[in-house]
């Protein structure tokens, strides 16, 4: 039985104080209702040192929402898996589609920043990946599926396999409103299952937990998290508010 994750990626959004004060808040919630699911949130680097000390000697775990695969060098605006280690991170966020979008991420480069964050059990990433509303048009959406986790996994032994998450994030979802179908998120989830097994084999498909991302909210957590391959989700606009945030967790 795999236990399910959600992880609150708060993009570019909140100051490090209100970064502090919103996980004070889930924080409180969950003390009030706990949950047997992991938590986490993932605020701006900037949060991060302010937000780790709120969640010390609570179960929510800290995540980052990107990383370099250097340890150290001239790489100007970067950061890297140690440096993120250090303030206590647990997860990175590796290949959003707003990276691949708008700042060159590659299946390459994902997989370079996977093979660090796996490298010595340093971070644990949440690979992401998902088709666009085009790519599912024209027919392409199981092939770009299929590249992206490949590339994802390229060098990757089974017992470090064992150490990632996979969110699948239909990009037509994300921060739209119009979250896919349960139906169509269970076919995907269970296509990468079904590639996981092929990759490595079924001990490391049935352990890898499949978040699903895009417009998630409690009013579709219900229906989505209840199917049999989707494993948490990752959540952008409803993490903000921790009422919406605790109450996609409440219905898993
Ligand atoms: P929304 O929940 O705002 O659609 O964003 C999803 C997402 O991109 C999480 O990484």
């Amino acid at each position: 039985m795999r236990r399910k994750i959600f992880a609150g990626n708060w993009k570019m959004h909140k100051t490090a104080a209100e970064s502090e004060g919103l996980a004070r808040d889930v924080v409180e919630g969950l003390r009030a209702h706990p949950t047997s699911s992991e938590v986490v949130v993932c605020p701006t680097y900037v949060a991060l040192d302010r937000v780790a000390a709120v969640l010390t000697g609570s179960p929510v775990l800290l995540g980052a929402q990107d990383m370099h695969w250097e340890s150290q060098g001239a790489y100007t605006g970067k950061i890297s898996a140690d440096m993120l280690q250090a303030v206590g991170v647990t997860y990175v966020i590796i290949g959003h589609s707003e990276q691949r979008a708008y700042f060159h991420e590659t299946d390459e480069t994902v997989n370079r920043k996977a093979r660090k964050a796996l490298a010595g059990g340093i971070l644990k990433p949440i690979l992401c990946v998902g088709e666009t509303l085009q790519e599912r048009e024209t027919g392409l959406m199981e092939k770009v599926i299929q590249t992206q986790i490949r590339g994802a996994y390229a060098g990757i032994a089974a017992s470090e396999a064992l150490h990632t998450v996979i969110a699948y994030e239909p990009v037509w979802a994300i921060g739209t409103g119009r979250n896919a179908s349960p139906e169509q998120a269970q076919s995907v989830h269970f296509f990468i299952r079904e590639l996981l097994a092929s990759l490595y084999d079924r001990s490391v498909s049935e352990a890898v937990r499949i978040q699903y991302g895009g417009s998630l909210k409690p009013e579709n957590a219900l229906e989505l998290l209840s199917q049999p391959d989707i494993d948490g989700g990752l959540i952008g606009g409803a993490s903000l508010k921790a009422d919406a945030f605790l109450g996609i967790i409440a219905s898993s």
